[in-house]
């Protein structure tokens, strides 16, 4: 175990002195079935107080766009950002062990997840090179020299989600400090302690108050922050109802941009003439990977009436053929979940469904560790059918009209992704035109996902707001200001 006790404010390590938050692993039960606390260690419960004095240090290094760092070249930025990547790069072993027993996500893909990241950044400083390029061109219009500048915007809080600790937080941090924002970087409370290895260089690549580190209890630190009207973007990756609190704390609403990566329930629909054998492997990944604890999971199915057993047979089949346990063992595919309480309310959706009369295969716990489920027939009503599960329960709503799962997005509160499986290309062709209305991706014959990270990620009502992906994110995190002169 490790007592995480130092932080980063305004260029300086500090060690905290007061109180501490402890950090469990999910990976916690054992080989005879048994479950055990596992401590994995503690880290700053941050008051108010050190919170504020964080957000001023970021504050004093933007100095209205004065400060050092907004003030440096797009090239003297990548250099920084560059250092530190490399000093990263040093520490992925350790990360990748975090990653692996803070959320209990399997060791092949916690790897991926950093090197996904590593590209990530590097992708993203060949998108300012290439950015810095084409803004230090000018152009003549109707007798007007401009230059099109891109600017940075101010004070960014960065907040990522647990599922991908280091990968989505650093998909906002990034091209923030690499524009030329200051940053107050909190991380999620589950993905906390893998910054640990993190601190020093961030403390010695980027200059005083550029970026700052907050620790603690969101709902103790992160509203007076925003309440301060001092936050110029909040960059928030999680639940559409934190999101919305986050937003409706800061004064001046107007002053603030907000980059939002929020929830999602993506459909697949399956059209009639689909071939269950040929799409049953990308259905299963698309809703299991890491235990369907992703925003673009597949979360609803919906199938023909006559092929509905059929899909749900073999699904099963395959669902059986998965392995479970703990995630550092190779090869496991379903592992523990870390989010507290998470399993019985999985096990409150499976329930509903049953007690309203639908079939339910697999489901069922030991502690964290939830055994995947898929429900048959889901109808409307059962809280399955309604809500974002994050998690390995997979509803099947059988159709009559392939239409009536078209209604169902219709009437989301969401609108990320959709997945279409058939072979017809004129109702596919047909299903993509509407679906294009809806959401703002849709995958042919495929899963939902956010890579490759070119891509742009988003999302209509309430799964996003703003767009991330390399060159995306740059512009989010920045504006672009005209320098123009009439010709004489
Ligand atoms: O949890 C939300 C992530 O953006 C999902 O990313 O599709 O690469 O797993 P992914």
């Amino acid at each position: 175990p490790t007592q995480q006790r130092r932080y980063l404010i305004d260029g300086r390590i500090e060690e905290w002195k007061g109180p501490m938050i402890d950090v469990y692993s999910p990976v916690c039960v054992q080989k005879d079935n048994s479950v055990e606390p596992v401590y994995l260690g503690s880290a700053p419960a941050m008051d108010e107080e050190t919170a504020m004095r964080a957000l001023d240090a970021a504050v004093r290094a933007w100095d209205r766009g004065n400060g050092l760092w907004p003030r440096l070249s797009a090239e003297q930025r990548i250099q920084a950002v560059h250092a530190f990547t490399k000093r990263m790069e040093e520490r992925r072993e350790e990360i990748v062990r975090w990653i692996v027993f803070e959320i209990g996500k399997p060791r092949s893909e916690a790897e991926k997840e950093f090197d996904r990241t590593t590209e990530y950044i590097r992708d993203t400083l060949n998108a300012v090179k290439e950015g810095a390029r084409s803004t230090a061109r000018f152009t003549v219009e109707q007798s007007i020299l401009a230059q099109i500048r891109r600017a940075p915007l101010g004070v960014v809080l960065c907040m990522g989600p647990f599922n991908y600790p280091l990968n989505e937080t650093f998909a906002t941090f990034i091209p923030a400090l690499v524009m030329g924002n200051t940053v107050l970087f909190k991380p999620p409370k589950n993905g906390i302690l893998l910054y640990g290895p993190l601190l020093e260089a961030m403390a010695e690549c980027f200059p005083p108050g550029v970026v700052n580190t907050v620790y603690g209890d969101g709902p103790v630190v992160i509203p007076p922050v925003m309440r301060s009207g001092k936050v110029d973007v909040l960059a928030f990756i999680g639940s559409s109802r934190v999101a919305d609190q986050l937003k409706k704390e800061h004064p001046h609403p107007h002053k603030l941009r907000a980059i939002l990566g929020m929830g999602a329930k993506n459909a697949a629909i399956l059209l009639p003439d689909v071939k269950i054998e040929s799409v049953i492997d990308e259905c299963l990944r698309g809703a299991l990977s890491y235990n369907g604890q992703r925003c673009t999971a597949l979360k609803i199915f919906f199938v023909p009436r006559d092929k509905g057993e059929q899909f749900v047979e073999a699904f099963r089949e395959k669902m059986a053929s998965l392995s479970v346990g703990m995630p550092y063992l190779d090869g496991v595919q379903i592992t523990p979940l870390p989010i507290e309480g998470k399993s019985q309310y999985l096990q409150g959706l499976v329930d509903d469904a049953v007690s309203q009369g639908a079939a339910a295969y697999g489901g069922g716990y030991l502690g964290p560790l939830f055994l995947p489920a898929i429900l048959y027939p889901v109808k409307k009503g059962m809280k399955a059918y309604e809500e974002e599960q994050f998690g390995p329960v997979v509803p099947v709503v059988p159709y009559d009209d392939p239409e009536e799962a078209l209604d169902w997005i219709v009437e989301s509160h969401y609108g990320q992704q959709a997945s279409l499986f058939g072979e017809d290309p004129a109702q596919v062709a047909h299903f993509v035109d509407e679906l294009v209305h809806q959401v703002c991706r849709v995958n042919l014959n495929s899963q939902c996902q956010r890579g490759p990270d070119v891509f742009p990620f988003t999302g209509r009502k309430g799964s996003a707001e703003g767009t991330l992906s390399v060159s995306d994110a740059l512009r989010a995190f920045s504006i672009r200001t005209l320098v123009a002169a009439k010709e004489n």
